[in-house]
């Protein structure tokens, strides 16, 4: 299936562009814009990227692989992003892992089957100063405790 950006879409993308001295420079952007279109990045996607942008698809594909907020398959309505990392390991970031995984019964990457939910267990996300934190679709959640990643988790709707 192909897929081609929006006028909107492409008008986001030429003035991304201007922010960067290269096109490859501002893939990472226009990846973020086409994921925003299109939910997750596929061949099709990483090949209008490399078109609209005029560089060779594998510098797409690098970026869109070695970065996991790009999604490769349908994520759900509802992303939960769970730290692990050090400072949120050594705050409760495992247990709050455990927690969310046995909450909706799927493992990292997994959709629930009404599609509202996906999980994905990550690395720093900046906000070590505030472990542990989980970030749902853009927004973060932060000095949490299991009573508060439930209550925050009740809200989903
Ligand atoms: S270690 Fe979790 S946000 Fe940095």
């Amino acid at each position: 299936m192909s897929f081609k950006f929006t006028e909107e879409n492409l008008n986001r993308i030429q003035e991304s562009r201007k922010k960067y001295p290269t096109a490859l420079a501002a893939v990472m952007d226009t990846l973020w814009i086409a994921q925003d279109q299109n939910g997750y990045i596929t061949n099709e996607v990483m090949e209008e990227i490399a078109s609209v942008l005029g560089i060779d698809k594998v510098l797409v594909l690098s970026a869109a692989t070695f970065y996991t907020m790009y999604h490769k398959k349908p994520m759900g309505k509802h992303h939960i992003q769970v730290c692990t990392n050090v400072s949120c390991m050594l705050r409760g970031g495992y247990e709050i892992w455990k927690q969310i995984k046995e909450k909706y019964g799927i493992d990292n990457l997994g959709v629930t089957d009404d599609g509202q939910i996906s999980i994905e267990e990550v690395e720093c996300m900046g906000a070590c100063g505030y472990a542990p934190m989980i970030a749902i679709n853009e927004d973060y959640y932060e000095d949490l405790t299991k009573e508060k990643v439930e209550e925050i988790l009740g809200t989903l709707k």
